[in-house]
């Protein structure tokens, strides 16, 4: 049975630390966002499934930067993990856990990760078998505190997160550090705004400043 996210898709994010959560209205800008990101040392992100041409996207960067290790995100419904497994995407995310998603992503043998915030939600995950989940909304939730003493209870079935929502530049490598994470994640590095007006050239080095902080 599929354990969620293991294998490669658990290398490259303790490779890479660093998740970039990416909005993309226009399929246009799908390559040149990947190829930013990926000069700039980031080589594993998230495309949200939240615009009408998400999943285009999606293809447009496995076919023009197959380098870049994509998955989709905010994943709300099951026939949206199928759309995503089939354009391409290496693994999904979800801001929530929702049971029938979960069990697709499973059925499919599709490396998920189920978002949630509390005790009870990450022991329904691990009734799911998953190791790996998102924490969402991280600084929301009580920040880097909140996730230390939510995590102590299930370190020792392997529990690791990715902690996302809320983090940017200055608060990013506090949680890099923690033992419990396996990569963080954030869209500060490639917003909304600088996709918009093509600042390639800002993204990249956002990325290269947030790849950065793995060495400090
Ligand atoms: C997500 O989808 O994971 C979040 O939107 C990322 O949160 P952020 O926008 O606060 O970085």
């Amino acid at each position: 049975m599929q354990r969620y996210f293991t294998g490669e898709i658990v290398s490259r994010l303790e490779a890479s630390k660093i998740l970039a959560v990416v909005v993309i209205d226009d399929p246009q800008n799908a390559v040149p966002v990947a190829r930013a990101l990926l000069d700039g040392g980031i080589s594993v992100m998230e495309l949200a499934f939240r615009t009408e041409r998400s999943l285009e996207a999606l293809r447009q960067i496995r076919r023009g930067v197959p380098e870049m290790y994509v998955g989709a995100g905010t994943l709300l419904r099951p026939d949206q993990v199928e759309a995503a497994r089939e354009a391409g995407a290496f693994f999904g995310v979800s801001p929530g856990l929702s049971e029938k998603v979960v069990q697709k992503a499973l059925d499919l043998q599709f490396p998920f990760a189920p978002g949630l915030m509390t005790p009870s939600e990450i022991e329904k995950a691990l009734g799911f078998g998953c190791r790996t989940v998102k924490l969402f909304p991280a600084e929301a939730a009580g920040g880097i505190g909140y996730m230390k003493a939510v995590w102590a209870p299930y370190k020792h079935l392997n529990l690791r997160f990715l902690p996302l929502g809320g983090l940017n530049i200055n608060n990013a490598a506090g949680y890099m550090r923690e033992p419990s994470v396996l990569a963080i994640g954030g869209s500060w590095i490639a917003p909304a705004a600088l996709i918009q007006d093509k600042k390639w050239e800002t993204i990249r080095e956002n990325a290269r400043a947030a790849a950065a902080l793995k060495e400090a």
